[in-house]
């Protein structure tokens, strides 16, 4: 809002288009300087002149009611008036509208999509928050966005599973504790499959009858995805995440021979080893894996078919992949494979990665059964919230839900905060930290804009409407113009969180919010004696605390009216 307003201002007195004032127009390093600074190097050349004495021209012949020039240096600084901007920028918020860019094109967004019978994972716990994230930010924004939970529901590994079962598996324990159960059977199968060597043909078998659709395999298989699904859907409950669809890797069983059908028509597909790859030398990649030596196929296949389903018949316009960095090669490699079959639009086709993330210090692994579960970090993380709430606030009401949030909420914020590609070593103490940049601190900021409102509400018998609409900037205080000023970046900040799809721009922007709240409440008055200054004082709280609560809702917190 103010790049626009200061670019408009100042193209009387600049031969520069208003977009390109906006490129070029910049936020001075301090607030006392002004709201906006142009640096006038450019115009040194048009002025033949230096920039210093361009901007003093510049200054001099200024002449505006509500802005007011200053040369500094190079520079010219730009200060709005209060009174008449800061009405301005609160009107403007309170209509909330965000600009809509995505003009209904349609992303498919491919996250969470553990695997069957293994333990939800930290990556995809990563996976699932920052494309639950991302889900929200692209729909505020006017895309079309459908989520799709990529199941790794296929594979040789339910082979192994199937064979396992019908050796050593037990009914009870499995619907009683289906996760731990099955990869107690794939370790055991493991084990002993060193010293019993029948077991790994017995699971190619098993895998091969699973692929030809054969009754008892389906069976056991439909078996194992059920139970395992329904640990899954605790989680993205508790979470709040929801998917628009369900489609595992097995959705795409009868979808792959076409593939193979086209590669092979295509002359793609080389013999290598018994097994059938495409060559990826002129890119710089090993050979992409399409079937293996046992007939049967592979990861890679099942995710050619699902793009070209996502592209084809879900007419995704992008395709985005929140996958861990991990399966970086793995993408190229499809992507590329895409592309070599003649379809462009694998450019639209985008993995999105993130870095490993550990529980103080600890990897998550799946094998051997040593593991850092995921619902215990949940119901850890809970239930130390709920001793903060017991220690800060022990009268409060609906504590359970409280603590819910702030303990969820403190999880989700700890990874979103970091850019994604980064490693985040997770502490849930410093998740925890009211006083750190965290959720809980975010959320205890907007606890306290509802608190004040409170407080202001009750002493303005009518909630009056007009002397809302009249409160006027220049009774904020430095602190809350600066504020003000914060608020209105909240399109800004979606744009760039969508252009580089990271959450973290929104998350950042969340702290700046609530850091910048707290000064204002800790300089000013906010519910004072004098009605108009109170008035625009509460409705900019009133516009912060809105303001944190879309962006937190975005990320995928609740905020609690108290905490
Ligand atoms: N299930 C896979 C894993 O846990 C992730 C799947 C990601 N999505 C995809 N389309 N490949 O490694």
């Amino acid at each position: 809002m103010l790049y626009q307003w200061a670019a408009e201002v100042l193209k009387a007195y600049v031969p520069l288009e208003v977009e390109q004032l906006m490129e070029l127009l910049e936020i001075p390093p301090s607030a006392s300087m002004g709201d906006m600074a142009f640096p006038c190097f450019i115009l040194a050349k048009q002025f033949k002149k230096a920039p210093q004495a361009a901007a003093k021209d510049i200054a001099d012949a200024f002449s505006h009611p509500y802005v007011q020039a200053e040369a500094a240096g190079p520079y010219i600084n730009l200060k709005f008036d209060r009174q008449h901007y800061g009405s301005l920028m609160m009107n403007e918020l309170t209509t909330g509208n965000v600009p809509e860019t995505g003009n209904g094109i349609k992303v498919v967004i491919d996250m969470s999509s553990p695997n069957i019978a293994k333990p939800f994972g930290i990556g995809h716990l990563r996976s699932t928050m920052i494309g639950a994230a991302l889900y929200n930010m692209y729909k505020l924004a006017g895309y079309d966005v459908l989520s799709v939970n990529h199941l790794g529901d296929w594979g040789t590994q339910f082979g192994k599973q199937i064979a396992a079962y019908k050796r050593w598996g037990n009914d009870q324990a499995l619907s009683e504790n289906p996760i731990q159960e099955s990869l107690q059977l794939y370790v055991r199968f493991h084990d002993e499959a060193v010293q019993d060597n029948t077991l790994e043909q017995e699971a190619r078998d098993w895998f091969r009858k699973l692929e030809e659709g054969d009754e008892e395999a389906r069976k056991l298989w439909a078996y194992f995805v059920e139970v395992s699904m329904k640990e899954f859907d605790r989680m993205y409950e508790r979470l709040g995440v929801h998917f628009d669809y369900t489609l595992g890797e097995s959705f795409y069983n009868d979808k792959m021979q076409a593939v193979v059908d086209t590669l092979k028509e295509q002359g793609l597909l080389e013999e290598s080893d018994g097994a059938l790859v495409v060559r990826l030398d002129e890119e710089g990649m090993p050979p992409c894996l399409i079937i293996k030596k046992d007939g049967t196929t592979i990861y890679p296949t099942r995710d050619l078919a699902t793009a070209i389903y996502r592209h084809d018949v879900m007419q995704a316009d992008r395709l985005l992949y929140v996958v861990g960095s991990e399966q970086r090669l793995h993408f190229g490699q499809v992507f590329t494979v895409l592309r070599r079959m003649g379809m462009a639009w694998a450019d639209s086709c985008t993995h999105v990665p993130f870095g490993l993330m550990k529980f103080e210090g600890k990897k998550m692994s799946t094998r051997r059964g040593k593991i850092v579960v995921l619902e215990d970090v949940l119901d850890e993380a809970v239930a130390r919230a709920m001793d903060i709430i017991n220690e800060k606030n022990p009268e409060l009401d609906n504590k359970q839900q409280v603590a819910n949030a702030v303990g969820i909420g403190a999880i989700i914020f700890g990874d979103l905060k970091n850019n994604r590609v980064n490693e985040v070593d997770f502490s849930l103490e410093d998740a925890l930290n009211f006083d750190g940049e965290t959720g809980p601190y975010i959320q205890y900021t907007y606890a306290r804009t509802q608190s004040v409102l409170a407080k202001g509400d009750a002493l303005q018998a009518e909630n009056d409407k007009a002397a809302d609409m009249l409160a006027s900037g220049d009774v904020l205080g430095d602190s809350g113009w600066e504020l003000l000023k914060l608020l209105t970046k909240f399109p800004e900040q979606l744009q760039r969180g969508i252009r580089n799809n990271e959450p973290s721009a929104l998350a950042r922007y969340a702290l700046d919010v609530a850091q910048s709240f707290n000064q204002f409440y800790n300089k000013e008055r906010i519910v004072t004696d004098e009605s108009s200054t109170r008035h625009a004082r509460l409705r900019l709280t009133r516009l912060a605390g809105l303001s944190l609560t879309r962006t937190m809702h975005l990320l995928g917190l609740q905020t609690p009216d108290r905490m």
